[in-house]
């Protein structure tokens, strides 16, 4: 075996291009409880767009106001990828996610109805034929909206051949430019996909008019691998999700699949656009917004994807960074810790922190980052680089929010009953209120309550030590559902109970603002 250290990406034909289309903020957002308010989806839009993405899958314009909104958005401010909007075989599906994508450079229709035995009989309830004429109708209707319309055979990889090649040719035929074979419960083999691709690319006969699309959930832990396997049968694009998410187990993660293609160049030959130097950045956006952990062990983008513990591996890695590392953490952004911070640091320091950390600011900002940050340093004796991103996201996240945690008191110990004091500032009146609970967090929760009503339920409650340490930052999340819409806010500090209380803030705030948009249409996988 070659083993490619780091290999440039591959320059090669344009046969051998691969395109990678991203679903986090419409597969991914699908993930129970991974909701993003408008401003998140715009920056995991922006960062997608510069991190090289093809086509941006920005959600499913019909699904909600909300949703719309993030299309039509994400369509008008994307520079450089393709933005897509999803729609099922209905006229008002199809028609309203033309209008959401209208205004982008490049905008896509990707439409889409089940083809298997199970899902047309159980939950289409109609004949073959029905769904055939269906697949016409689809794609006839959004081909008079845009020239780039793609077509999905849902649940393609449980669906019988021959009918499986009959709707592909019917989809062609009638203009779509992208035909995707999603193996939508994550049921598909690696060499089972692989073949579905081969035998419909073989026996339908205007194949070589549209580009074939996989799209793999994770169901079995194949999504990756399934992935590559469609490639070798034919695929030319990649539909994925960063960090994984997506229904269910989620779907083929963008980082694997991208890292794989670029450290395996040499048996997996496909070129692509994406700087793999974003990935890290990119995870850390998308696991910040959604409050989805990052598991420590995940690939390439883990906490632990390039740390070596054992005695053995150290004494390899010193000797030759070969012998364990077959990418650089370089080549996927973790940047090599130059500049130390403290509280001596001055600002200069400061900013060239944030700069190496990747974060641009505004004067303004800058000047409030750096006053936390100097707080922080005064209560906190290391400060990582994890507790500037904290610091920061958390300032970004708490931009232009109306509702402000101004004061906390809290009592806890074994005496009870635990109390919270809190003073919140809303648009710059000042109410306090005191409330018991059981347990200090639960009678932050309830002053909370008792300061601003409403009847949201708490799904999540999350505490996160951003460093090693008793003086570690906490990120707190925090998930509220009300009538069938969730919501997570997030807060950071070095005093658990203050995180806590910006967090449930932070959530609150958003899930009025959602209020003021439509009721949500139920979702697809
Ligand atoms: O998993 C799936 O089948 C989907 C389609 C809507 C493409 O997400
Ligand atoms: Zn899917």
């Amino acid at each position: 075996m070659t083993q490619n250290q780091n290999p440039a990406p591959v320059v090669s034909s344009n046969k051998d291009r691969v395109f990678i289309f991203d679903t986090t903020l419409r597969d991914g957002e699908q993930s129970p409880g991974a909701s993003m308010t408008l401003e998140e989806k715009l920056e995991v839009a922006d960062m997608l767009d510069a991190m090289g993405v093809d086509i941006i899958e920005a959600g499913f314009p019909i699904a909600s106001e909300g949703d719309f909104e993030a299309v039509s958005s994400i369509a008008k401010r994307v520079k450089n990828a393709t933005v897509a909007g999803l729609a099922r075989a209905a006229i008002k599906d199809i028609d309203r996610c033309a209008e959401a994508v209208k205004h982008a450079r490049r905008g896509r229709i990707h439409t889409f109805v089940s083809t298997s035995p199970l899902h047309m009989k159980y939950k289409l309830q109609k004949e073959p034929e029905e769904v055939l004429a269906m697949v016409t109708s689809q794609v006839t209707r959004a081909r008079n909206f845009v020239e780039d319309v793609e077509w999905s055979a849902e649940d393609g990889t449980r669906t019988e051949h021959d009918f499986l090649c009959r709707t592909v040719e019917a989809a062609i035929k009638a203009g779509a430019t992208t035909i995707n074979i999603p193996d939508t419960v994550g049921y598909t083999t690696p060499d089972e996909y692989e073949a579905i691709f081969r035998m419909v690319l073989n026996r339908v006969p205007n194949a070589d008019k549209a580009i074939f699309s996989v799209h793999c959930h994770n169901d079995l832990g194949l999504a990756v691998a399934n992935t590559l396997a469609g490639l070798a049968g034919g695929a030319r694009q990649i539909e994925c999700t960063m960090n994984g998410i997506g229904e269910r187990a989620g779907n083929a993660a963008l980082e694997e699949v991208i890292m794989a293609l670029r450290t395996r160049a040499d048996v997996l030959p496909y070129s692509n656009n994406i700087d793999t130097t974003m990935l890290t950045r990119a995870s850390k956006l998308v696991s910040g917004v959604t409050s989805f952990p990052v598991q420590y062990n995940k690939a390439i983008v883990g906490r632990n994807a390039f740390a070596h513990e054992s005695g053995i591996h150290q004494d390899g890695m010193l000797k030759n960074a070969q012998t364990y590392e077959i990418m650089t953490p370089e080549s996927v952004g973790v940047s090599k810790t130059s500049l130390v911070m403290g509280k001596h640091s001055g600002s200069h320091a400061f900013r060239e922190k944030l700069k190496e950390l990747g974060y641009t600011l505004g004067d303004n900002q800058l000047k409030d980052a750096f006053k936390r940050f100097k707080d922080l340093a005064d209560r906190k004796k290391i400060i990582y680089d994890e507790d500037i991103e904290a610091l920061v996201d958390d300032q970004i996240g708490h931009q232009g929010e109306r509702i402000r945690v101004e004061a906390l008191t809290v009592i806890a110990g074994t005496m009870g009953p635990q109390t919270a004091t809190l003073t919140l500032a809303m648009d710059d009146q000042h109410m306090t209120k005191q409330a018991i609970g059981n347990g200090p967090v639960d009678a932050i929760f309830n002053a909370i309550k008792g300061l601003i009503a409403h009847e949201a339920r708490l799904e999540l409650y999350q505490v996160h030590a951003v460093t090693e340490g008793t003086d570690a930052q906490a990120e707190v999340s925090v998930r509220l559902s009300e009538n069938g819409r969730s919501v997570t806010g997030r807060g950071a500090d070095p005093d658990t109970m203050v995180a806590s209380a910006r967090a449930y803030v932070a959530a609150l705030e958003k899930l009025m603002a959602k209020r003021l948009r439509g009721k949500p249409e139920p979702m697809v996988g």
